[in-house]
């Protein structure tokens, strides 16, 4: 009301004006239907504002609006249900999308008219003074409406951000009320629910790790009985990883909110940051330790081949002598791996097809099992370092005692599966790692120095899930 008065104070509508402008209506009555006829006439002349009515039925609804309105603002007291009145027409007009420019070319269209009327009804003296009432009158009114009009604008504006914001989260947030019941959530919830919406079921079972789920209750309980956030750092389900927060909120009708974001990936990539700093140890150490190593194997193999040629008459000592061998045969191998790393050429990165980096591999593949191709595709790398990449992949299954072994190929992606036993679940985090292997000779660098390559032409190596029952490689290269 205050703004209100000071409106009318600093147009200068007085409490006579008010009564002036109340004595226009038995003028302006027998006309009003003209006037509101005029308005609609203008507002579906122009496209923008016609774009904004559906039918004739809503017209004739408005016009019937836009009378009643004619009549208040000319004989209605201006009190506060005046204010409100006139509040809730600009909050309509901003729900409805209405551009604010057209509240105001409307109301100098109804002025327009108004001023007309009075002219030619009035005399000359009286005509001027009603047609200033009328305006200041008015134009307050278009003012209240406007304010209205523009707060409710910016408000639906920043709901409509805060919507996309929301929609877009790639967080996953329950709103969880008193009962435990989910009430509302990010659309990002739903991914590990596949695409089920947990509103309305009990937060726990919209948990990622289910097993957890008593501990997990009790955390939420706990921030809700002591107001303090709670975050659990670590929560694992499967293979995946989450930190799960808890909000207690004041709210009638929430009472906690839970915060769920899926660490998988960064920790995944944490751990390849770690492998790639050990792996360029390993490579800086290879060489020197390869030079170090090289000539002493040489000598000790030479020698104990002296040694087995005299001991030829004790088959205690053969025995013994065969394992020190087995062993120094080893460490050679690991020598040329190590010296195979080190001084390896770094890979081209250059358009290859797949199919023919896999066909010249399978010419010279002499294993046992000939391994079937699917599909074709094309990527960035080299035949090369594709191919040392394979021999090592099918040598693998075939020591696992694969039978049938596929290799299908897209853009940018070769996989490599088996039907051998597959990869033992609590060595597929350290499959990768150097030095770590399940063959009584190997030395355990082949997946890391596979891996290794795979990186250094912008690719990666990776477990994957085979479809033949064993174990499954996944190599991906950048595509053309
Ligand atoms: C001085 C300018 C205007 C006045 C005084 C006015 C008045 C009104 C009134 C009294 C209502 C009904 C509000 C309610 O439901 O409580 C209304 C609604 C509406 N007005 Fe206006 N209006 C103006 C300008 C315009 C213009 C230029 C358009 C252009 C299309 C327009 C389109 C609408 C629409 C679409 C609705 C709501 C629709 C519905 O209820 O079906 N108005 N207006």
């Amino acid at each position: 009301m205050r703004t209100l008065q000071d409106m009318q104070s600093y147009v200068g509508l007085t409490p006579e004006d008010e009564v002036t402008l109340r004595s226009l209506w038995p003028l302006l009555e027998p006309h009003a239907d003209a006037v509101v006829d005029h308005f609609y006439e203008r507002v579906q002349a122009f496209e923008s504002t016609r774009a904004l009515l559906s039918d004739d039925a809503q017209v004739q609804r408005l016009k019937g609006s836009l009378r009643v309105w004619l009549e208040d603002t000319v004989r209605s007291d201006r009190d506060a249900a005046y204010v409100q009145r006139r509040r809730r027409i600009g909050q309509v007009h901003a729900d409805v999308g209405l551009q604010p420019q057209f509240l105001h070319t409307a109301m100098a269209v109804v002025l327009a008219d108004l001023h007309q009327l009075i002219m030619t009804r009035c005399s000359f003296e009286e005509a001027g003074r009603i047609c200033d009432v009328a305006t200041r009158a008015f134009l307050i009114d278009l003012a209240i409406m406007n304010a209205a009009y523009v707060l409710s604008r910016d408000r639906l504006r920043a709901q409509e951000l805060q919507r996309l914001l929301v929609a877009h989260l790639a967080l996953a947030v329950l709103v969880v009320d008193g009962q435990g019941t989910v009430i509302a959530c990010t659309p990002a919830t739903s991914s590990w629910l596949d695409g089920r919406d947990p509103t309305g079921d009990a937060w726990v079972h919209a948990l990622p790790a289910q097993g957890e789920a008593s501990t997990l209750l009790a955390e939420s309980q706990r921030a809700v009985s002591e107001g303090e956030v709670v975050v659990i750092p670590r929560v694992r389900s499967g293979e995946r990883t989450f930190r799960i927060t808890f909000v207690p909120l004041q709210h009638d009708d929430a009472s906690v909110l839970i915060q769920i974001e899926e660490l998988t990936e960064i920790l995944s990539l944490e751990a390849r940051l770690r492998e790639a700093e050990s792996l360029a140890r390993i490579g800086a150490m290879s060489a020197a330790v390869a030079n170090e190593l090289g000539n002493p194997l040489a000598a000790i193999r030479a020698t104990m081949q002296v040694i087995a040629d005299g001991l030829t008459e004790d088959p205690e000592l053969v025995g013994v002598m065969g394992k020190v061998q087995a062993e120094v045969d080893r460490m050679s191998r690991l020598v040329e791996s190590l010296k195979a790393y080190a001084w390896r050429e770094p890979p081209a990165r250059r358009p290859i097809d797949l199919l023919e980096a896999v066909r010249g591999t399978l010419l010279e593949w002499s294993g046992a099992v000939e391994p079937s191709v699917r599909g074709r595709g094309a990527a960035r790398g080299d035949v090369s370092h594709v191919a040392v990449i394979l021999q090592g992949l099918l040598r693998n299954s075939l020591q696992a005692g694969a039978v049938t072994i596929l290799i299908e190929l897209w853009d940018g992606r070769m996989l490599v599966s088996d039907d051998g036993p597959g990869v033992d679940e609590g060595q597929r985090h350290a499959i990768f790692d150097a030095f770590v292997t399940t063959k009584p000779k190997g030395v355990g660098l082949g997946l890391t120095l596979a891996r290794a390559s795979a990186e250094d032409m912008g690719g990666s190596l990776d477990l994957a899930t085979s479809s033949l029952g064993g174990a499954a490689f996944e190599l991906r290269l950048p595509v053309v």
